[in-house]
């Protein structure tokens, strides 16, 4: 009996020619495996083709409602950002993928898990990283990084080989989407200088093109996570692809970011993640009002480690879990209700409340009922300034250049 070998598959011509290149090179049967992450995909024809072009078996495995609740949300507790910028959709997918790849080895009996990236992208990474976390022992095959076929090369290969191409006029980028939001590479967007063209863009609307009139949405938390929009209970799955909608018709969540990949390139995607800036940019208001500014200051740092360990594949890390309870933990009072106004490309916090809130209109107010105790402010202040007061007399009034020196020579000859 032949090995088995369980393979990523996309549908795309990478994945296509890999079932038929990986059962010649290696003898295997090949299992194509495709993970429904909210893609716009047609999951039976993607299912026909593998197994038109030779897999001897093709599953799809709807990996959504885990998505939702494992991955996405979790990291919009965080506010998970790279480099302040991208969503991390791409990114939040892989180890999910890795997971369900090597549950699918483990049932199908398979020795090896194959992929289709190259080795110049992160997402190789993640997935092996995944992969051999979970399954330490699985052996990871690479066609792509491995065969040394130019593009042209893998066309002509699957011509060879009755591999269908789409006929279609074929999109000039690279795309990978899932509920979280879609990123496009490649073609006229490798030049930095280029603005990204109409038909980079597919989930929003160009923001002069979006509608003249604001629409006004209000999205209801409980302890960080969305379970309403205007009122309306609705399960994540649902709401996120409401808010892409909603949110991408105004033009929102339009990302242009060059990167730093994990493998030292510098990089330029496009990212479209409609729902996932309005949804982090509503959660942050709500943390804003609810949690202190120690907790605040704190959390920002722990985002910021959570985002680079989701870019760089390292979720399968103890580190993640240590990070995830204390983000869990710090959600506990993040409930409440955020009201955004969606207009031509932005969306603007414009109102939130909880019952959790920490906003105090009596201490807040410059209007009648005010409850501050302004004459504490004195004593706090000599308190507060005093280390500075103490410096300046020893340090700086003493200095022949003057207080100014403080800001350093060059500016103090300008002002001279
Ligand atoms: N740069 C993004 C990341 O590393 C997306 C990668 C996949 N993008 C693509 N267009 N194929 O997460």
């Amino acid at each position: 009996m032949k090995k088995k070998i369980i393979l990523a598959y996309s549908g795309g011509v990478d994945t296509s020619v890999a079932i038929k290149w990986l059962q010649e090179k290696y003898k295997v049967d090949v299992i194509a495996v495709t993970i429904d992450v909210g893609n716009e995909k047609d999951f039976k024809v993607v299912r026909q083709k593998a197994l038109k072009v030779g897999a001897k078996k093709a599953l799809v495995i709807d990996g959504k409602e885990l998505f939702v609740k494992y991955f996405i949300f979790p990291a919009l507790q965080a506010n998970a950002l790279y480099e302040g910028q991208y969503p991390l959709a791409t990114a939040l997918s892989r180890p999910l993928m890795a997971k369900l790849l090597v549950d699918t080895a483990a049932a199908e009996g398979a020795t090896a898990i194959a992929h289709g990236c190259t080795g110049k992208g992160n997402d190789q990474v993640r997935l092996e990283v995944g992969i051999n976390a979970l399954a330490p022992d699985m052996k990871i095959l690479a066609p792509a990084r491995e065969w040394g076929m130019t593009r042209e090369e893998t066309i002509k290969y699957a011509q060879d080989n009755g591999i269908p191409i789409p006929v279609t006029k074929k999109s000039p980028y690279s795309i990978d989407e899932n509920l979280w939001g879609k990123s496009i590479e490649c073609g006229v967007l490798e030049d930095p200088w280029a603005e990204p063209p109409a038909d980079a863009y597919t989930w929003t609307k160009s923001p002069d093109e979006a509608p003249s009139k604001p629409q006004y949405i209000e999205i209801g938390f409980e302890k960080g996570i969305p379970v309403s929009l205007d009122g309306k209970k609705m399960e994540g799955i649902a709401l996120i692809q409401k808010m892409n909608e909603t949110a991408g018709k105004h033009g929102i969540g339009r990302i242009d970011h060059i990167e730093n990949r994990v493998v030292g390139i510098k990089s330029r995607e496009i990212y479209e993640a409609p729902a996932a800036v309005v949804l982090i940019q509503a959660h942050q208001a709500l943390e804003a009002m609810t949690m202190s500014k120690d907790q605040l200051r704190f959390k920002q740092k722990v985002s910021v480690e959570c985002a680079d360990l989701i870019y760089n594949g390292l979720w399968f890390s103890q580190l993640n879990r240590d990070l995830s309870a204390y983000i869990l933990s710090s959600q506990r009072y993040v409930t409440g209700t955020v009201r955004v106004k969606l207009f031509k490309g932005q969306a603007t916090v414009v109102g939130r409340k909880s019952p959790w809130s920490l906003y105090n209109l009596s201490l807040a107010t410059y209007d009648k009922g005010d409850k501050f105790d302004q004459k504490a402010a004195e004593g706090f202040i000599h308190l507060w300034g005093l280390p500075v007061k103490t410096q300046a007399q020893i340090q700086l009034l003493g200095d022949k250049e003057g207080p100014l020196s403080i800001m350093g020579p060059d500016e103090e000859k300008k002002k001279k």
